[in-house]
């Protein structure tokens, strides 16, 4: 690992480049090392505690993509000419609550502590998620993994349009029916995980008509 030395312009040319595209050139595929390299700034991308609550189905099949026209309004056009579509699923609560099976063998298997460090992150997790964050619903612990699964999206887009990629990240879906689907079709437990967000990757087929329409930074950003 060595220290990076990006030019400036050229990230800020990146973020300049990257737009919600709303249509692909159905004619242009990723390839397999760009795609990898897209989801590994999803994996390494940072979570609270490092529990990573993420997962990502790479959708790829037509018949499937077919199948989820239906409950993505925002997602037709996308799935048609899409190199690539993402599905960002974040857990729901029966994995992510302190005392869970995953939290534990996250810690101890993934992060190898050893049994003190468990228990005084244990204790840590807890406090955390019941007083500080007051996380106490199925809801609140869905939407805080949420969160996280969409700095990962952040991440996959912004790394996408380093490498002259475009992305559009995509929340136009009927969460319940989309869950359902995913269920019935796609093989998902969804007492575990929850639809965050979809993600389509691939070539612009046209310049974005409209230029970028952003507030003035001064609205945005308050110095003290
Ligand atoms: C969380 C999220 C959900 C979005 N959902 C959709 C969507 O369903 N369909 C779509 O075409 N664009 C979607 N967008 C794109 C936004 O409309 C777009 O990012 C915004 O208008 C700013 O434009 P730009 O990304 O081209 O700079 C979404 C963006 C975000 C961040």
């Amino acid at each position: 690992m060595s220290t990076p030395n990006i030019a400036k312009e050229d990230i800020i040319n990146a973020f300049e480049f990257r737009h919600a595209t709303k249509e692909f050139d159905a004619t242009k595929t990723i390839s397999d090392e760009n795609m990898e390299f897209i989801l590994e700034t999803a994996h390494l991308s940072p979570s609270s505690f490092g529990f990573e609550p993420w997962h990502f189905i790479v959708v790829q099949d037509a018949a499937l993509r077919e199948l989820i026209k239906p409950v993505a309004w925002g997602a037709p056009l996308k799935l048609d000419t899409a190199s690539h579509f993402v599905l960002g699923l974040s857990m729901k609560a029966p994995m992510v609550k302190w005392d869970s099976d995953y939290i534990m063998s996250m810690m101890k298997d993934v992060k190898q502590w050893p049994a003190e460090t468990i228990e005084m992150y244990s204790k840590f997790y807890r406090e955390f998620q019941e007083s500080d964050f007051n996380l106490d619903t199925d809801k609140k612990l869905f939407d805080w993994s949420s969160k996280q699964t969409y700095i990962a999206l952040g991440n996959m887009m912004t790394s996408a349009a380093l490498v002259g990629i475009d992305s559009c990240p995509i929340e136009g879906f009927h969460q319940e029916k989309a869950e359902a689907l995913l269920r019935e079709k796609f093989g998902v437990d969804t007492d575990k995980y929850g639809l965050s967000f979809m993600v389509a990757f691939g070539y612009r087929k046209a310049n974005p008509a409209n230029p970028k329409s952003r507030r003035n930074i001064e609205d945005i950003v308050t110095w003290m």
